[in-house]
C-alpha cells in the first residue's frame, strides 16, 4: 500500500504527539507511526514534572484542561541532607514561574484523545520500520500495519521513537557526532499507595545515596533510590525499599515517610547522550532519538517538547513562506537548549548521587556545592531558574 502525507512522524511519545498536533494547527498535515499499542502507550510510567513552558504551551493548544483542573502546581522543591531541608523557591526566584506535576501518561492520553478527535492519524502497532531516501526531497518510511507493507512517501520524517528507535541510524556515521556518558549507578523507582509525605519534591544526598521523593496523586507516590544500574528488582524485597528509603530521608525533627503498598517497582539505568547535527538530509530527529539526560533535573519530556517547537515553526516557515532557514538551522538552534539542559542534568545528578568510586575529598566537594546551592540567593536563582525551565526563545 502507498501512501502520503507532509510530514510523516516515528513514534507517538511526547516529542510525536506534540509535532502532530502543533503541525495540524499550522494546517500541515501529518500521520504518526508507533510500534506499541495505544494501551501500552497510554501506561508507561515515566516522567511527573512539567516545566512553566510546557504548561502554557499545552494550554495555548487547547490540551491543556484536564492538566488544569488535575495537575498540581508546586512552587519550591526541597533539598535534603546531613538530616535538614532547604527549600528551593521557584516561584520567588524565578520572578513567578513553576512546575506542575502532571504525569508523562496523562499528557500522552490528552495528545492522543486530541489528535483523534482531530481526524488525525496515528497508526499503532506498526512494524519493521524503515527509513529510505532520508537525503531526497521524497524520502519514504516502510512499514507492516494490519499484515500490510506499507510505503509512506513524505515531504519531511520526523524521527521522535526515542532512544531505542531506528531514525537515528538513518544519519551516516561520518555525519554523526556522539557524546554520552553512563552513570554508574541507576534508579530504583515506585508507586507507593499512600497519602503524599511532604507538600514539594524532596531531593536527597545522603551517605547511603541519593533519593527522591515525588508524587502522582492524593492517592499515589512516586520515589525513587540510587542504585547498582545492573542490579535485579527482583533482589529489592518491599520492604527493603522502604527501609531504604527511611534511612536516606531521616531528618533531625522526625520527618516521617507514609507508607503503604508497593504497586509498581523497577529500575532504570542513568546516561547523558547527544548527536550532532539532529538533522540529515529531510531526516529531522527530536527528543530522546537525539538526547538522553539523567532523569535528575526532570527535564527529558521538557526538552522533547523544545525541540518538536522548534520543528514545527520552520516546518510552517516552509510551507507558508517558502523559507528553508529555520530548517537549515534546526539542529544548531536545539542544540543550544540541549547543552544548557544536558549541564543542568549532569550537575543535578554529580551532586546529589554518591559516586562508588568517589573518595572523602569528592564528598566534601558535594557538601561544598550543596551548602552554596541553598545558602547563595545567586546559587539558589540558578537552580530554580533552569528547573523551572529557561524560556523558549522564538526565532524571527
Ligand atoms: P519517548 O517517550 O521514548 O517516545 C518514543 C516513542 O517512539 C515510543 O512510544 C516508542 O514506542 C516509539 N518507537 C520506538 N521505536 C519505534 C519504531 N521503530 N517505530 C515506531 N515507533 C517507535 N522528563 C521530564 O521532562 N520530567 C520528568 O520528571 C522526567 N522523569 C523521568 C523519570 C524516569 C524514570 C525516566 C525514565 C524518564 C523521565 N523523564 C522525565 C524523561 C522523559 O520520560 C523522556 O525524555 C520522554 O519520554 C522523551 O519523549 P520522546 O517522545 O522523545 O521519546
Ligand atoms: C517523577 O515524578 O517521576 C520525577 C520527578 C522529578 C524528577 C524525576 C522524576 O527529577
Amino acid at each position: 500500500m502507498r501512501m502520503h502525507t507532509r510530514v510523516g512522524i516515528i513514534g507517538a511519545g511526547p516529542a510525536g504527539l506534540f509535532l502532530a498536533l502543533l503541525l495540524s494547527l499550522e494546517g500541515i498535515d501529518s500521520i504518526v507511526i508507533e510500534n506499541r499499542s495505544r494501551a501500552e502507550v497510554e501506561s508507561t510510567i515515566r516522567a511527573g514534572v512539567l516545566e512553566q513552558g510546557t504548561v502554557d504551551l499545552m494550554l495555548e493548544m487547547g490540551i491543556g484542561q484536564r492538566m488544569h483542573r488535575e495537575g498540581v502546581v508546586h512552587h519550591g522543591i526541597e533539598l535534603r541532607f546531613d538530616g535538614c531541608g532547604h527549600r528551593i523557591n521557584l516561584y520567588e526566584l524565578t520572578n513567578g514561574r513553576a512546575i506542575m506535576i502532571y504525569p508523562q501518561h496523562e499528557v500522552i492520553k490528552d495528545c492522543i484523545a486530541a489528535r483523534l478527535q482531530q481526524g488525525g492519524q496515528i497508526l499503532f502497532n506498526v512494524q519493521d520500520v524503515q527509513l529510505s531516501a532520508v537525503a531526497s526531497d521524497q524520502p519514504i518510511i516502510h512499514f507492516m500495519h494490519e499484515q500490510e507493507q506499507v510505503e509512506l512517501h513524505c515531504d519531511f520524517i520526523a524521527g521522535c521513537d526515542g532512544f531505542h528507535g531506528v531514525s537515528r541510524s538513518c544519519i551516516p556515521l561520518s555525519v554523526q557526532h556522539v557524546y554520552s556518558r553512563a552513570y554508574p549507578f541507576g534508579w530504583l523507582g515506585i508507586l507507593l499507595q499512600a497519602p503524599p509525605s511532604a507538600k514539594e519534591l524532596i531531593y536527597a544526598y545522603h551517605q547511603r545515596g541519593f533519593a527522591l521523593v515525588s508524587t502522582r496523586s492524593p492517592e499515589i507516590q512516586r520515589m525513587y533510590i540510587q542504585c547498582d544500574p545492573q542490579d535485579d528488582i527482583a533482589n529489592w524485597s518491599d520492604e527493603m525499599i522502604i527501609e531504604e528509603l527511611q534511612a536516606r530521608l531521616v531528618t533531625d525533627n522526625n520527618w516521617q515517610l507514609r507508607v503503604g503498598p508497593i504497586i509498581q517497582k523497577n529500575i532504570v539505568a542513568m546516561r547523558s547522550f547527544v548527536i550532532e547535527p539532529m538533522q540529515y538530509g529531510r531526516l529531522f530527529l527530536a527528543g530522546d532519538a537525539a538526547h538522553i539526560v539523567p532523569p535528575t533535573g526532570a527535564k527529558g519530556l521538557n526538552l522533547a517538547i523544545a525541540d518538536v517547537r522548534h520543528l514545527a515553526r520552520a516546518l510552517a516557515l516552509f510551507y507558508q513562506q517558502q523559507r528553508e532557514d529555520l530548517l537549515a538551522a534546526y539542529s544548531a538552534t536545539c542544540l543550544q537548549r540541549v547543552w544548557r539542559t544536558e549541564h543542568f542534568s549532569w550537575w543535578m545528578t554529580s551532586m546529589l548521587h554518591r559516586f562508588p568510586d568517589d573518595d572523602p575529598f569528592q564528598q566534601r566537594m558535594q557538601r561544598a556545592q550543596l551548602d552554596y546551592t541553598v545558602n547563595s540567593h545567586a546559587a539558589s536563582m540558578s537552580l530554580a531558574e533552569n528547573y523551572a525551565g529557561l524560556p523558549f526563545s522564538v526565532q524571527p
